[in-house]
């Protein structure tokens, strides 16, 4: 069975991805320093699988011990979800974040090359494009400047991955830039958990909807949508989670020096107000929301063009909005009222 390492194996995404990769036929092995994830999800994954997940505690940016798991695992392919991912704390700690995000990067890429590991999924995301003049946004769309440290870590990011690519290392690489990630595993064994305040709109929603947070504030309503709120690409982890093993399948088909970038999203926008609508519905339950100013640096809309994706991985998403919003809505749920 291959063994692929994931870092950030215990988040949001990674957890999902894990059991995505079990069921392909993989063998998932995380590394997660569980500085920005819960032990209990180790839990959840085996409350899926049956089993155990193989996980080593350890800081992607410590070279030594990353070097450790390489050592002692014949490693296939990685998947690099471990960063940090909080863009106003960005604009506070940039450093910080320049450190994390780039250095264990470049451990990554380093180890793999060592132990001659060719196959990297990296985790980019749609913030490269900033607000983008045609809409949806193509992969060959071009990137604008950053509009936060962390959103300019992962253009930097990539374009490492595309330098390291063209100096024709030995190595084959897809970088996926997600949308809006949702949702929670069907099950609800696995979902996001938010440390402290959410910033992101659904964990706020379902927090809200069961009486944690008092009230929802919908950022704006005067922007040029549909309903004046901003519009998003809401794509359900589960698919997301999917779109990594597509990645990794397809990689292993192509020739040494390979790099390509996907976008993952649904093809779909949908306004703040529309999510809060589909949530109630799904929900059964009437949110508290008001209306406030405009958040800073919100990109005002934004949807994917899925056909790179969709034509090329041979990945669609599976899972609609009202999906996405019931599986967050359970999730929530089995959580309580616990923050
Ligand atoms: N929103 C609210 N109220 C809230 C939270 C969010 O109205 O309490 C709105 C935002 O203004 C935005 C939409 O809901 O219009 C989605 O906001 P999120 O914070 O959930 O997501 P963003 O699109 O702002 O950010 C996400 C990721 C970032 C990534 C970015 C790329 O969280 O990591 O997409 O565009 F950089």
């Amino acid at each position: 069975m291959k063994k692929i390492l994931i870092t950030g194996g215990a988040g949001y995404i990674g957890s999902h991805t894990a059991v995505e990769l079990v069921n392909a036929g993989f063998e998932p092995i995380i590394l997660d320093n569980f500085s920005n994830s819960e032990k209990s999800t180790l839990s959840g994954l085996e409350e899926i699988l049956g089993r155990e997940i193989i996980c080593y505690e350890e800081d992607c940016n410590d070279r030594e011990a990353v070097e450790k798991v390489f050592k002692q695992n014949q490693i296939s392919g990685v998947i690099h979800f471990a960063a940090y991912k909080a863009v106003g704390e960005s604009t506070q700690l940039p450093l910080n974040y320049y450190k994390n995000n780039i250095d264990s990067l470049l451990v990554i890429l380093e180890c793999m090359s060592k132990y001659g590991v060719k196959d990297l999924v990296f985790s980019s995301s749609c913030t490269v494009y900033g607000q983008p003049d045609v809409l949806p946004v193509t992969e060959s769309t071009p990137r604008k400047d950053a509009e936060s440290p962390y959103g300019n870590t992962k253009k930097i990011c990539e374009d490492i991955l595309s330098d390291y690519v063209k100096s024709k290392a030995s190595v084959r690489i897809i970088s996926l830039r997600y949308f809006n990630p949702v949702g929670a595993h069907p099950s609800s064994a696995l979902g996001e958990l938010p440390l402290g305040t959410p910033n992101n709109l659904v964990p706020f929603i379902t927090q809200t909807a069961v009486g944690i947070r008092e009230k929802l504030t919908v950022f704006g309503d005067d922007y040029d949508t549909e309903d004046g709120s901003c519009v998003r690409d809401y794509i359900h982890v589960m698919d997301l989670a999917d779109a990594h093993v597509k990645s990794l399948e397809y990689l292993s088909k192509q020739e040494d020096h390979f790099y390509d970038i996907f976008n993952v999203g649904t093809g779909r926008g949908n306004t703040v107000l529309e999510v809060v609508q589909t949530f109630e519905r799904v929900s059964g339950k009437s949110l508290n929301y008001t209306i406030g100013p405009r958040r800073p640096g919100d990109v005002v809309k934004v949807w994917a063009d899925t056909s790179k994706i969709n034509n090329v991985l041979g990945w669609k998403a599976q899972y609609s909005l009202e999906d996405s919003l019931r599986d967050s809505w359970n999730w929530q749920l089995k959580l309580g009222a616990v923050v």
